[in-house]
């Protein structure tokens, strides 16, 4: 069987590489890693093949970021000659990003089955784009490896039913995986004690890229920061933006860092006392982590642990609030399954593609 994996942006580094370990495992595989180029800096990109020893991409498509129809349709392009080359038996395709629908639409024109994994999710406003990219691709995938019980339920108010598996979440794979390895230095770096800083990231465009309510936000997380150190690994769009608006004044009482490396990430959090963040990534992964996530969203994909009251959704102006409340949510055991979700994956797709 040939694998033809698609990635492109930061956290679909962390997915491919639990799934390329268990893919190694079989010698009658043959996998074929493209890296659109979606996400380029080092620390965005290379760092995290080094820290969690994946293989280098077969194939660099070098499309970086840029206007969202201009991205996806340069990748569609590429993705399609490789394709055509390459012609593997099976595309697989990971979560929500402009390389996902990119990778989804190119196999669909060449009859190509299409593996999605992290299907099923579905969130409000509809008219986000990581929420057009994963509708689109879960209608013309094959096969739907979904991350919950939620995720299948999603799928099956569309009507869509045939080819889903529940398999649990791949980034629980590999945050079992990779626990033993996790990096604590940052903590020294820093001077942070345990359980005495919050743990930021914030990236998406409806939080930053208009003034007014990143002006609101920056300054909620000021307060914030005034009671509890706040450390930002600073995503580019963000920093861009800041830069861009004036407001390196509302971030000077911030521990503003440089994006950092999976390992040295999860370490940080499992030190922290709370989690703010807009990532989907990032608050399960606090969740794994048992910290609480407060989260910059009108609506999340993982409503699991937001239905239970263990994350929050909050407005821009109640950041500080939610924080600072100290209700304690029980953590809830295997939301997300055991850890299994790439053996189970590609025991699925071993069986069913020839
Ligand atoms: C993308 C995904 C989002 C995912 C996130 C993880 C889409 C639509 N969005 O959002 O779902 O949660 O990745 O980070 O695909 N930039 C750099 N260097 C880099 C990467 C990006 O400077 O290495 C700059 C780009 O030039 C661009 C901005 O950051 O100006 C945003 O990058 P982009 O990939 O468009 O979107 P993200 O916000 O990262």
């Amino acid at each position: 069987m040939k694998i033809f994996s698609i990635i492109g942006a930061r956290p679909q580094f962390v997915k491919e590489a639990i799934v390329q370990n268990e893919i190694n495992k079989y010698d009658e595989i043959k996998e074929i890693v493209v890296h659109t180029g979606q996400h380029y800096d080092n620390n965005m990109s290379d760092v995290f093949f080094k820290v969690l020893n994946m293989k280098k991409p077969d194939y660099n498509l070098g499309i970086k970021a840029s206007n969202h129809g201009e991205m996806t349709g340069k990748m569609i392009i590429e993705l399609e000659k490789i394709m055509i080359e390459e012609s593997p038996d099976i595309v697989l395709l990971y979560g929500d990003t402009n390389s996902t629908l990119a990778g989804a639409i190119s196999a669909s024109k060449l009859k190509i089955k299409i593996a999605h994994v992290e299907a099923g999710l579905r969130q409000e406003p509809k008219d986000i784009p990581e929420e057009t990219n994963r509708v689109l691709t879960d209608r013309i995938s094959t096969y739907l490896f979904a991350p919950s019980d939620l995720a299948i339920e999603n799928l099956d108010k569309e009507g869509i039913t045939q080819g889903v598996y529940f398999t649990g979440d791949v980034m629980y794979d590999i945050f079992l995986k990779m626990r033993p390895r996790f990096d604590y230095s940052m903590m020294k770096e820093l001077s942070l004690e345990k359980n005495d800083y919050i743990m930021m990231t914030m990236h998406r465009d409806f939080n930053v890229d208009t003034p007014e309510k990143l002006e609101k936000i920056l300054k909620d997380v000021n307060r914030v920061s005034k009671e509890i150190k706040v450390v930002l690994p600073i995503h580019p769009r963000t920093k861009k933006r800041i830069e861009q608006f004036g407001f390196e004044n509302l971030i000077s009482n911030i521990i503003i860092i440089e994006p950092i490396d999976y390992l040295k990430l999860m370490g940080l959090t499992e030190n922290c006392f709370k989690v703010i963040t807009d990532s989907g990534g990032y608050q399960k992964e606090a969740y794994f982590s048992g910290k609480q996530a407060v989260i910059i969203m009108p609506d999340t994909g993982w409503r699991e642990l937001t239905g239970c009251g263990f994350n929050v959704l909050t407005q821009e102006n109640k950041i500080y609030d939610n924080v600072m409340n100290t209700n304690k949510v029980d953590y809830i055991e295997n939301i997300y399954g055991n850890g299994k979700a790439a053996e189970k994956i590609i025991s699925i797709l071993k069986e069913k593609v020839i």
